[in-house]
């Protein structure tokens, strides 16, 4: 390997490792590479930048911890987050959105019908729709599993040192025996996401805000389908057209109105809500 140069030691480094021929890590640890030297070439890369490189993804370690995962920020306002849920949306299937840090696998089971905002300030919202496979096929027993910020851009595990429950503001609803979710709860708002670290000095440097547009956020599962992780975004809302993360998809887009015809949809509800906004969900098969 004394002959080594620019150019030759790109695929010295590729066979450096002993990976299984044609296997999907030697693929991807191969292309990587490639990937990594072509760029390091055609830039000239110098030492001062290497080094910033290597300083900032220091800094995205230091500062994270089992609540607050710096890389994923990163790869979120860069868009490699969006393109691998992109990439991941199964044909006919609701398309993928970001999972974002707040998510709790633990979130209470809750009826059809429960108000999920207490006594929060803001505009009330009756959330609903069905959730189908891709031939319109209600699928009962569907799980919505449902988590949100506040009517001020707040999540609740964000402020538990303020008493705060982290379980509020989400839950997880199984729909009826023809597809159909229902609740209520407050429209959230806009927040930023934590531009106080590593990953916000990349926001400054790029003179960009770390504003994500109102969302709902889901995860969809039914036995036999395979689950989605996606967001509802609501129609003319601030940064709706500038999310920080690349989050919004056209087809994700819901509206919220004023309610008409709540007695027809025949919904039992613990709270009656200012306005209405309906999302149908798509579940493309397993595999
Ligand atoms: C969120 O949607 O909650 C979120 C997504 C990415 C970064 C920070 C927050
Ligand atoms: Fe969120």
């Amino acid at each position: 390997m004394r002959d080594i140069n620019q150019f030759t030691v790109t695929q010295a480094v590729k066979d450096s490792f002993k990976t299984e021929p044609g296997s999907r890590f030697e693929q991807l640890l191969h292309g990587f590479i490639d990937h990594l030297h072509d760029f390091t070439r055609e830039h000239s890369l110098t030492h001062e930048e290497w080094m910033g490189v290597l300083n900032f993804l220091y800094d995205c370690g230091q500062i994270s911890t089992p609540e607050r995962h710096e890389f994923i920020l990163l790869s979120d306002v860069i868009g490699f987050s969006a393109l691998v849920d992109m990439i991941n949306t199964k044909g006919g299937a609701t398309e993928g959105s970001n999972l974002g840090p707040f998510y709790l696998d633990n979130a209470p089971e809750k009826k059809l019908g429960a108000d999920l905002a207490d006594d929060r300030d803001g505009v009330s919202v009756l959330v609903f729709g069905k959730v189908t496979d891709s031939l319109h096929k209600p699928l009962a027993g569907a799980v919505v599993d449902t988590w949100q910020a506040d009517g001020s851009g707040t999540y609740p595990i964000q402020e538990q040192d303020q008493g705060q429950d982290k379980y509020d503001l989400r839950g997880k609803f199984t729909c009826d025996d023809q597809g159909r979710y229902y609740y209520t709860t407050v429209l959230p708002k806009p927040y930023t996401v934590p531009y106080d670290g590593p990953v916000g000095d990349l926001l400054r440097a790029g003179n960009r805000h770390a504003w994500r547009t109102a969302h709902l956020h889901y995860i969809i599962r039914h036995p036999h389908m395979s689950a989605i992780t996606t967001e509802i975004f609501f129609e003319n809302t601030d940064y709706i057209d500038q999310d920080a993360v690349f989050g919004v998809r056209k087809s994700l887009i819901a509206k919220v109105r004023p309610l008409k015809g709540l007695d027809e949809l025949g919904f039992e509800l613990e709270k009656t809500p200012d306005a209405m906004c309906e999302f149908d969900f798509v579940l493309a098969p397993e595999g």
